[in-house]
């Protein structure tokens, strides 16, 4: 079995910084050295097929990305990235396991949807990739499959309280799905808008002739996130469900997941990059000339970009500071501004919705501890070891330690990335949406269960690297 050693690094985990060794045979980690280690200082380099030099750089466990939209179909168009290509950029960015949603859509099986899913992604993937569950189409059907998923490695289904007519689903349905997600300990993660609500506001705005995306960002105000927010945590408190609500991103929704888990409930939460550095003022209303006021809707995403002047932003980076939000995942839903995004000039309720950063997640975190918002040790655990935990793949993955998945990547704290469409991304995209940001350190090797796929600058892995993971039931639970 091929042997790697990375010596001379600051190995950095969740719950603290070491300088250390490591040691990985094959595909695992199979020692951690210590300063003291007998083995430190034998000649245990000349004895390995490779050794990383990664003096005066952080080896942290690979990213994980917990939420991901890969080929997702969505207003009458699809995701940009297949598997191939977004798994490859997530290598890039130092992510080295992804959690995608399969999809059934309404009037389909979940088997059915979920075997699609497998067939896209077999094969095609540079990084580890798992499914949580979309479901739909909440009928009797659905419900009595849900179960067998834990058996399929899928513990994670996600409903929508938005998109009425496409995968919205009500209160009576939510209900019955939350009651099996309390029978088996499966997750149930929810996108918390209140979506009927949204599409009058929306509809109101258009007959106006507020037509530009920023008018996106309006109709889809903050009391809808809240007030489904807190319908959520409810549903999920009569149920015994656990809780899962994805993109948050109005600090009043923050408040109620804060208030859920004060009285002991398993509620949790994630916010993404865009929520923490990006506006409804700044992006959502951008001009430019070449796409004129259309320039926002590189950046129309649900839940959306929220007023800086309101605070949202702060709040978020303070939300995870104090764990009332728990997890940082990108919603990776890249679509390209021609072709894609322009189905909805003139109307913004037909822009199909999302934003690409699956590439950039690491980065955009770690740009956080540079300016002192997060510590190095919360970075690794709101990037990797939380997702692992939450999501039931800890001990594999999310973790530097013997017995572990050898995915680690070696962080240059001297380094910068600068991130943009010309520049550095490897998305299916034809446009940035993080064009212009300066990052203070930069990815510089990427090993994915002990094979090296990213170094200097070069992309060394192979599609197909990438295996199916089969996840446990979540080892966050309260
Ligand atoms: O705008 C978004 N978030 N697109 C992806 C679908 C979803 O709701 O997560
Ligand atoms: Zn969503
Ligand atoms: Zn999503
Ligand atoms: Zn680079």
């Amino acid at each position: 079995m091929a042997t790697t050693l990375i010596t001379g690094g600051t190995v950095v985990s969740a719950t603290g910084r070491m300088q250390a060794d490591v040691l990985i045979e094959g595909e695992r980690i199979v020692a951690v050295l210590q300063p003291g280690s007998e083995l430190l200082g034998t000649d245990l380099a000349a004895s390995v097929d490779t050794v990383i030099d990664a003096t005066g750089r952080y080896v942290i466990p690979g990213g994980i990305d917990a939420h991901t939209h890969m080929q997702l179909p969505f207003g009458g168009t699809s995701a940009s990235d297949t598997f191939e290509t977004g798994t490859r950029a997530a290598a890039w960015g130092g992510t080295t396991t992804i959690v995608d949603f399969a999809v059934q859509r309404h009037g389909e099986r979940i088997q059915d949807g979920l075997a699609h899913w497998h067939e896209l992604a077999a094969g095609q993937c540079a990084v580890d990739y798992g499914f949580h569950q979309i479901v739909g189409g909440v009928d009797a059907e659905a419900l009595a499959a849900l179960p067998g998923l834990i058996d399929e490695g899928i513990t994670s289904f996600k409903m929508f309280m938005a998109y009425p007519g496409v995968f919205y689903a009500d209160d009576a349905q939510i209900l019955r799905a939350m009651q099996i997600s309390a029978r088996t300990g499966m997750l149930t993660m929810m996108h918390a808008e209140n979506g009927p609500v949204i599409d009058v506001l929306a509809e109101q705005l258009v007959a106006e002739g507020k037509t530009d995306p920023y008018f996106h960002g309006i109709a889809r105000a903050w009391q809808a996130e809240e007030e489904a927010t807190h319908r959520a945590i409810m549903l999920a408190d009569l149920t015994g469900a656990p809780l899962y609500v994805v993109h948050v991103s109005a600090k009043q929704a923050v408040r109620q997941l804060a208030w859920a888990r004060d009285k002991g409930q398993n509620v949790f939460g994630e916010t993404c990059p865009q929520y923490l550095y990006l506006s409804l003022e700044e992006q959502l209303g951008a001009s430019s000339e070449r796409w004129g006021a259309f320039e926002g809707a590189k950046w129309v995403c649900s839940t959306p970009l929220r007023s800086r002047a309101e605070g949202h932003q702060d709040h978020m980076w303070q939300a995870l500071r104090t764990n009332d939000l728990q997890m940082v995942s990108t919603d990776h839903c890249p679509f390209c501004m021609t072709d894609q995004k322009e189905l909805g000039r003139g109307d913004f309720r037909a822009i199909p919705n999302g934003i690409g950063s699956v590439e950039h997640r690491m980065d955009l975190m770690y740009q956080g501890v540079v300016t002192g918002e997060i510590s190095l040790e919360r970075w690794v655990e709101l990037t990797s070891t939380t997702p692992a935990r939450m999501f039931g793949m800890y001990g594999r993955k999310g973790v530097i330690q013997p017995g572990a998945d050898a995915d680690v990547v070696v962080y240059d704290p001297a380094g910068h990335t600068s991130i943009g469409y010309d520049k550095t991304h490897h998305m299916n995209m034809d446009h940035s949406a993080w064009e212009g940001f300066e990052i203070d350190g930069h990815v510089d090797t990427v090993i994915a269960r002990g094979k090296v796929i990213v170094d200097a600058g070069q992309y060394l892995g192979r599609k197909g690297d990438g295996r199916f993971v089969r996840r446990g039931l979540s080892q966050y639970l309260i």
